[in-house]
């Protein structure tokens, strides 16, 4: 048998094979496990030993060689494969990237990241609490105890009473639970965890059962607390006025305190802020008593009650203290300028399309906490 022409009309084949799949075909029939090379191989075992000192190195050559040229004509088939790719795929990086759906921060979102950033450029952490909270932390240690009205107006979400099937009693009243009515229960958290001094914003969700245009029965509060020695109400009315002129960005923020009561602050204080009238619109700055201005509630806060020092764990003739608490969405809707509460929280995309901000306005206090959307 010629097995340099066999070699020759294989070689002839694999260059004409065009295709990555026509030359994985012809290496089957040349080299397969039923292949005519592999058959050639098999014939050698009959053979005498001389004939196959003769025979044998040229199938073995013809093997080679036919090896060889599959796999240089395989690496020019898949050269020119990837270089047509390459050539198809352009890709022009001066194209605009393409529309994706985008999302938005949600204003309360927003407006919690702006008072963090404020306050913690005055020295305040930022503190958490539990949402579902018992009755002791939210009320009692608050100084308002069982049967004070107070409880009343919270229009609190108690969980149902949890009767203890093993002893037979109904769970302790203090530990009864209850959806947190106000963010107030972290400045008892913070005191009993952190003790003093302490500077803290705590911002959250707090639950009431209430509904109409200016309620939701979810909404967000934040809570200030302060506790430090010789603190007094001069230290309430400066940090709450640098608050509300780095919050509004005005520098004319007026505020009056008029005194008020709330069980946890002894002196309580309400804390108007001054506004013009501007057709029907309100635009906070300005003395509540110039002409053509008024006066609006915002926030309510005090001098920490003494019993709700001793309540934290601390010796109120030691310590003292101030704090505050207000409505976020309240704060949002001053400053953006929504006025119903209840789109806050219908998800509706096109108001959260309007109202909402791009996740790069991120607020500092160096590029202005009040970038709008
Ligand atoms: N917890 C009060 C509320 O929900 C708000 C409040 C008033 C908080 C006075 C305070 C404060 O810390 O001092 O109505």
């Amino acid at each position: 048998m010629d097995y340099a022409a066999t070699g020759e009309q294989a070689q002839t084949r694999i260059d004409a094979a065009s295709e990555l799949d026509a030359l994985e075909q012809l290496r089957v029939e040349f080299m397969g496990k039923q292949g005519s090379i592999s058959g050639l191989l098999k014939t050698l075992g009959a053979l005498s030993a001389d004939e196959r000192q003769i025979v044998g190195p040229q199938i073995h050559a013809l093997r080679e060689s036919v090896s060889a040229a599959l796999a240089e004509r395989k690496q020019a088939l898949e050269s020119a494969a990837l270089a047509e790719q390459l050539a198809r795929d352009t890709l022009d990086l001066t194209l605009p990237a393409p529309e994706a759906p985008r999302g938005s921060i949600h204003p309360v979102s927003q407006v919690m990241d702006e008072l963090a950033e404020i306050f913690a450029d005055l020295g305040f952490a930022v503190a958490t609490g539990p949402e579902i909270e018992d009755d002791w932390h939210n009320f009692t240690a608050l100084n308002i105890p069982e049967s004070h009205p107070a409880r009343a107006m919270h229009d609190t979400f108690y969980f149902p009473e949890h009767n203890d099937a093993q002893s037979g009693t109904t769970q302790h009243n203090a530990s009864r639970m209850l959806l947190r009515t106000h963010t107030s229960p972290v400045q008892i958290r913070s005191m009993l965890e952190h003790g003093a001094p302490l500077r803290i914003i705590a911002p959250g969700r707090v639950y009431r059962s209430d509904s109409d245009a200016t309620h939701t029965p979810m909404f967000h509060q934040v809570e200030g607390l302060v506790i430090d020695k010789g603190i007094h109400l001069g230290h309430l009315k400066w940090t709450l006025e640098t608050f509300l002129k780095a919050f509004f960005e005005r520098e004319d923020i007026v505020l009056r305190l008029r005194p008020s009561y709330f069980p946890f602050t002894e002196p309580s204080v309400e804390v108007d802020v001054g506004f013009a009238l501007v057709g029907s619109k309100r635009v906070l700055g300005g003395s509540g008593d110039a002409p053509g201005h008024g006066w609006m509630e915002l926030l309510g806060s005090g001098m920490v009650n003494r019993k709700v020092i001793a309540a934290g764990g601390l010796d109120p003739d030691e310590w003292q203290g101030f704090a505050f608490g207000v409505g976020v969405d309240r704060l949002a809707m001053l400053k953006y300028g929504m006025d119903d509460l209840r789109a806050f929280f219908d998800g509706d995309v096109r108001w959260l399309a309007h109202y909402g901000f791009s996740p790069f306005d991120v607020p500092t206090l160096s590029a202005g906490v009040g970038t709008a959307a």
